[in-house]
């Protein structure tokens, strides 16, 4: 098939890439020329695994481009996915539509014919109808244009397998006899096959699938935070009653890990837009436990730090701490809303010098950083440190020698937010661990 897709950030150049790899002919949009130049070499504009590779291979098949242009995209096909972010309004805690309607505003004037809008950004629940009647009043073709709502639930990091392999697919449609319907399932006929859940349902319950997913997932992170928490006045272990938890399949294990909290650009963003978003339909009460989700989650932060300075005397003032991890998660280079970077920025400004180093986010570190002091070793970054911090989870600081460390740092204490390190190597090495939820 013929498609496009509009936005070409962490979920669009991804969506695009996978469907050229489905055996679509692919347009990519993005009003970035650079970043479009970038992407028509076979190179993402960010770390995501898999990703260049794909890239590559469909730039130079043939099956896929970019373009900055929405001339271009609009006669290219007939399905148009738009994956453009919506971001966090600033100081407030509802989403940004503004690159939402915006393309939306673009694309319709072009729409000459019957036409597929599938918008896979993440909206508050009620935005559906508001681009259509976008669509409906300004596309030539009018009230051909269908718009279908497709959700995207991948996980940065796996993005690519997530795209190729998903958990379900979700089409939600306003009608019950949709031409879009037979569209979205004709483009993804090979996922389909491989044995996908695919759940057909009306926009509302489509727009809140992604809401209601993170939220879950953000409240899973949560409450194993909130037993840290009293695992930590009571002495218990936090990742040993994890694990006795998941036993109970109605709990499960995965997305239950202790630490830091969550970050990046999706749970944090997500649990306060669909705050706002209940709090405009008047069902505000239904969701007020997630201000406590979001509560806990930056109280991680703050432990941390308040750790730190315990183990410091008081003051950090003047104190050399090295930080490992600046991505919010491992195996990105993104440093949205990152947990690793709160942590270092605030001790920064408590007058710490902190060295952070991160194999992957140190450019993004940089720039939304600057002040921070970088280095691409994490063994150069505990030189002289008294204190090392491990806010993000990579599993290559997990082979570094605990025991070579230890001479580096001029005092060998280590704070684990993750709880991933081997504390009984680290104290063999001479090393003082404290760790989040730990005895
Ligand atoms: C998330 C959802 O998983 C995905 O389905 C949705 O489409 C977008 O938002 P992502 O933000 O890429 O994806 O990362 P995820 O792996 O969910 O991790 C989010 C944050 O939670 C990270 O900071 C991670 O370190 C933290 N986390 C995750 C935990 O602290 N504990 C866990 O058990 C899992």
């Amino acid at each position: 098939m013929k498609l496009t897709v509009i936005g070409c950030g962490y979920l669009g150049a991804t969506h695009a890439a996978c469907m050229a790899e489905l055996g679509h002919d692919v347009v990519g949009l993005d009003t970035d020329t650079d970043k479009v130049h970038l992407l028509n070499s076979g190179r993402a504009p960010f770390f995501e695994r898999d990703l260049d590779d794909l890239l590559a291979k469909h730039t130079a098949s043939g099956r896929l481009k970019f373009t900055a242009s929405y001339a271009e995209a609009a006669a290219h096909g007939d399905l148009h996915f738009i994956g453009v972010g919506t971001p966090q309004r600033a100081g407030e805690n509802a989403y940004d539509l503004g690159h939402l309607f915006g393309a939306v505003r673009r694309l319709a004037p072009r729409l000459h014919g019957p036409a597929v809008v599938a918008v896979k950004s993440t909206v508050p629940v009620g935005t559906a109808p508001r681009i259509a009647e976008i669509l409906h009043e300004f596309a030539p073709a009018g009230e051909k244009v269908e718009v279908a709502w497709n959700p995207e639930f991948l996980r940065e990091s796996s993005a690519v397998e997530d795209t190729l392999r998903p958990d379900r697919l979700v089409f939600g449609f306003n009608t019950e006899q949709s031409w879009a319907e037979a569209v979205l399932r004709q483009c993804f006929a090979k996922t389909i096959e491989y044995g996908t859940p695919t759940i057909v349902t009306d926009w509302a319950t489509a727009e809140l699938a992604k809401a209601s997913a993170n939220s879950f997932l953000a409240t899973k992170i949560s409450f194993i935070n909130a037993m840290a928490e009293v695992c930590e006045t009571s002495g218990a272990d936090v990742h040993q009653l994890a694990d006795i938890l998941g036993h109970d399949a109605r709990i499960g294990r995965s997305g239950m890990r202790p630490g830091l909290g969550f970050g990046g650009g999706c749970l944090p963003k997500d649990i306060r837009g669909f705050m706002a978003r209940a709090g405009e339909l008047g069902a505000d009460q239904a969701l007020t436990f997630l201000r406590e989700v979001d509560a806990i989650n930056n109280r991680r932060r703050e432990r941390i730090v308040g750790l730190a300075r315990e183990q410091l005397g008081g003051n950090v003032m003047g104190k050399r701490i090295a930080v490992w991890g600046a991505a919010f998660k491992p195996d990105t280079d993104d440093v949205r809303d990152s947990p690793a970077l709160t942590v270092a920025q605030n001790l920064h400004e408590l007058g710490a010098t902190v060295t952070v180093t991160d194999p992957k986010a140190l450019d993004n570190a940089r720039k939304t950083h600057p002040r921070l002091d970088y280095t691409d070793d994490p063994v150069a970054a505990v030189q002289d440190a008294v204190l090392l911090l491990h806010l993000t989870e990579w599993p290559q600081y997990g082979h570094v020698d605990p025991r070579r460390l230890a001479t580096r740092a001029a005092s060998p204490t280590v704070i684990d937010g993750r709880g991933t390190l081997d504390a009984a190597r680290w104290r063999e090495a001479g090393w003082t661990v404290r760790a989040l939820g730990r005895p």
